[in-house]
């Protein structure tokens, strides 16, 4: 089984021509198709917005067309905020944790929607910055979160989100204390392939908002469901249809809000794998083949671009695209961090590759570039858009050394 890159080899080639490896490349015309998708699979909720998670590609251009098709961003730290009030985004959510007091004052002088991660943060947020009109509270139900029978992870061991009994008390305080807008978020699983875990996250939350309503007298504005909806990153495994997911969350909606007179409630989303991951592809060429008790190739990209993989053990398909047909061996892929971790693959049938094959890394476009470090002074690549008329532009460059070492004193890279 196979994934195909979204460009061709003869398009890589002149894009590779003007830009050396290696480079992210985003793909403008999926990202736009993919945030069509998904608004139009929730265009039955009147207020649904996508608040997509800048830490997943915290890029302008890329930021900039997600604004276009009509997303606001979710930002975890004052820095993204920086960047998205810059580029005059009006929609922000300020989902932290471990917050800095600066960072409450800062997203609320931009007019940033706190969701606040812990019941204490209310007394905190109250004492630096004062309580806003609008406030989100962020919600961990504890032990796991399971799908049938199918454990998808273990909220109880998650340092995010708050009890049930801190969310209620929580509501009853932001109440007395002036709040007029509320919102219940929670972020249960991460990256899940399955058209189920919206329907059963946002039924959960349906029923904890009726509960919150009888419980409080608050009545929620809108209900977040955060991030985690997955990609196929295997090509064994189905993408998620996102027009599935949304009417699942519609039929859930409708037994569960509507009935109870809660049909205005406004769905938000914080999605960032699922929006950009599969339209960007980490380019990289091979430096050198190795033979010892494996075989190595060697190429420019390292784990520096692109964690996942040695960070999480994580899969990312790749595909040679200089030699798609050659006979199959089976190799590591490596970059040149002084870890033994920094491998693209592992033990994986791949085309025999030679020294000048360009190498295409999969479902890179989220939590790839931005996680990326400068670990043995390896400096971090540039970023490339494809348009939509199929011409290339540099969005961000490669850093230079004098990039790493703009931050020391008493060290002059010019002398
Ligand atoms: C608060 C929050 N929202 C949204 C996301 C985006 O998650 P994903 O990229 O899995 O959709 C994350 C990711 O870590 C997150 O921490």
């Amino acid at each position: 089984m196979t994934k195909e890159p979204f460009i061709s080899k003869e398009a890589l080639e002149v894009i590779t021509a003007a830009f050396p490896t290696p480079f992210h490349l985003y793909d403008e015309k999926g990202i736009r198709e993919k945030a069509r998708a998904l608004y139009q699979a929730f265009s039955w909720n009147k207020g649904f917005k996508e608040y997509f998670a800048v830490k997943a590609t915290p890029t302008p251009a890329i930021l900039k067309i997600l604004q276009e098709e009509g997303c606001g961003v979710d930002c975890a730290t004052d820095v993204e905020v920086m960047m998205s009030e810059k580029l005059g985004f009006k929609d922000i959510m300020f989902t932290s944790n471990d917050t800095q007091g600066s960072e409450f004052v800062y997203a609320r002088e931009v007019g940033a929607i706190i969701n606040l991660d812990a019941y204490e943060h209310i007394a905190f947020l109250k004492e630096v910055a004062g309580i806003p009109e609008a406030v989100c509270l962020r919600y961990n139900p504890g032990g796991v979160f399971s799908l049938g029978t199918d454990i998808m992870d273990h909220p109880e061991e998650s340092k995010f989100g708050m009890t049930k009994e801190q969310l209620l008390q929580g509501y009853r305080e932001l109440k007395e204390l002036g709040v007029k807008e509320f919102g219940l978020h929670a972020f249960l699983a991460s990256n899940t392939v399955t058209n189920d875990y919206y329907p059963t996250l946002a039924r959960q939350l349906f029923e904890l908002a009726l509960e919150i309503r009888e419980q409080t007298g608050v009545t929620l504005d809108f209900i977040n469901l955060s991030g985690g909806i997955g990609v196929n990153y295997r090509p064994e495994q189905e993408a998620n249809d996102i027009a599935v997911i949304g009417e699942g969350v519609r039929k859930a909606y409708e037994e569960v809000l509507t009935p109870a007179g809660m049909g205005e409630v406004k769905i938000y989303t914080e999605l960032g794998r699922f929006m950009l991951a599969p339209h960007g592809h980490l380019v990289t060429k091979v430096l050198h083949r190795k033979e010892t008790y494996r075989t190595y190739i060697g190429v420019d990209a390292s784990a520096a671009n692109l964690m996942r993989p040695a960070f999480y053990g994580a899969y990312h398909h790749i595909t040679n695209i200089s030699r798609p047909d050659a006979p199959l061996e089976v190799v590591d892929v490596v970059g040149s961090l002084c870890e033994n971790n920094d491998k693209f693959a592992v033990q994986r049938d791949l085309p025999q590759a030679e020294v000048g094959d360009t190498l295409v890394i999969h479902d890179a476009g989220a939590h790839g570039f931005s996680m990326g470090y400068n670990y043995n002074g390896r400096l971090r690549s540039a970023e490339i858009l494809l348009q939509e008329d199929g011409s290339a532009r540099m969005i961000r460059r490669a850093e230079k050394p004098e990039d790493y070492f703009a931050t020391l004193y008493g060290f002059d890279f010019e002398k």
